[in-house]
């Protein structure tokens, strides 16, 4: 097996071993994937400013976001479905996080359920909602990431509607998957992962099945999926989980000046700028193109996040440069998951923490607190004068 250096390493193992299905709803982005590309391009076409003949010894590149101390401004981003990417994947995922000392947002729409990763990797993780119809369900996830000790809650504002992904509708995705003939010749070749899935319970939506009356096995659940998401969200919902939690509160899913304001104004702990990894509005601007205007206009008031085409830390130190607080990994994570389960997970964050230690170190810096614009060079990064 080749040694592994990079995400785009783990990618590749993670094709290999996840059945195409899976693999394929990570790996897309909705209509052209136009957004989802830009994610990733923009991020290169940024220079950064290599410094020398400074002094580079007892680097650290720890830090906090909302308060909480984080060994690198990075999180695990919510990511539907990881457990189906590998067996118990939530939990493992989790684990790994705790272990490299980062925080871990589980998902709604996560296979483990809240009270399973809590048991099994400990309690204090972040946890993702979305608005949905039935408030009633949304009231009891609350209580329910309350009772487990999650530590914040992070809202998803952008999926009122979905973006569509072409390979989801062709490939038919359904969690567990329907054994359809070509499914079990794609797994066939998975033996791996399927080996996983027949040893772990872990095969449907955890949160959902059984706590959600009528919902009791998947075909009934894709029906309450496809009709829950709220199209009528607005800020009085977010004022509304805002009490209800009482917690520390991250809002997802921030692209405009205006909503930032608005999100400022709700009184939330943090924003993250994202646009749900190019999965939903094709055509949106890449999170960060569209991170600097945010900082700028409410940075003062609201710690500012972003996710969005992070494969490296690189991309982690741009990010930072132009004024994120902390950074969010999906993909990188799930490639991980994918290629080698917990260890692949922790391998992710070792390639990252490295690759933004050392770049940190080109740059003149020892400490992930002083990076700002100044690493980044003129002309060639977003709002650069
Ligand atoms: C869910 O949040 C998704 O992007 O599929």
């Amino acid at each position: 097996m080749t040694v592994i250096t990079n995400i785009e390493d783990l990618r590749v193992l993670a094709q290999k071993r996840v059945p195409r299905m899976f693999y394929d709803y990570v790996d897309s982005g909705s209509w052209t994937e136009s957004t989802y590309r830009a994610n990733a391009s923009d991020f290169a076409a940024i220079k950064l400013r290599q410094r020398v003949a400074v002094n580079m010894e007892g680097r650290s590149t720890a830090s906090t976001m909302i308060g909480q101390a984080t060994a690198m401004p990075v999180a695990i981003a919510p990511t539907g479905l990881a457990g189906m990417q590998h067996a118990d994947g939530e939990i493992l995922a989790a684990r790994a996080a705790r272990a490299f000392g980062i925080p871990f947002t589980l998902s709604t729409m996560s296979i483990c359920s809240i009270e399973d990763v809590a048991r099994h990797a400990g309690p204090g993780f972040w946890f993702q909602v979305y608005v949905m119809r039935d408030r009633g369900f949304i009231e009891r996830l609350v209580e329910r990431a309350r009772a487990v000790g999650c530590s914040a809650l992070v809202l998803t504002l952008d999926l009122q509607v979905l973006g569509q992904r072409h390979k989801d509708i062709k490939n038919g995705l359904t969690a567990p998957p329907r054994l359809t003939l070509p499914n079990i010749l794609d797994m066939a070749t998975r033996p791996r992962w399927c080996i996983g899935m027949l040893r772990t319970q872990r095969r449907q939506f955890g949160n959902v099945v059984g706590h959600v009356s009528g919902v009791e096995d998947t075909g009934s659940l894709v029906e309450w999926t496809s009709k829950q998401f709220d199209p009528g969200l607005n800020w009085g919902d977010v004022e509304w989980i805002k009490k209800r939690w009482g917690g520390k509160l991250i809002l997802k899913g921030i692209q405009d000046v205006e909503d930032a304001r608005l999100a400022a104004d709700s009184g939330a702990d943090a924003l993250i700028v994202s646009n749900h990894g190019g999965r939903q509005l094709d055509g949106a601007e890449s999170s960060i193109h569209a991170l600097p205007a945010i900082v700028d206009a409410v940075g003062r008031r609201i710690e500012v996040h972003m996710d969005g085409g992070i494969t490296s830390g690189q991309d982690v130190l741009k990010a930072v440069a132009l004024g994120a607080k902390g950074t969010y990994i999906g993909r990188s994570m799930l490639y991980g998951l994918g290629a080698m389960g917990e260890a692949g997970v922790t391998k992710a964050l070792e390639i990252i923490h490295k690759e933004l230690n050392i770049t940190m170190a080109f740059c003149g810096h020892t400490r992930i607190g002083t990076v700002d614009k100044s690493v980044l060079l003129p002309g060639h990064y977003p709002g650069s004068p």
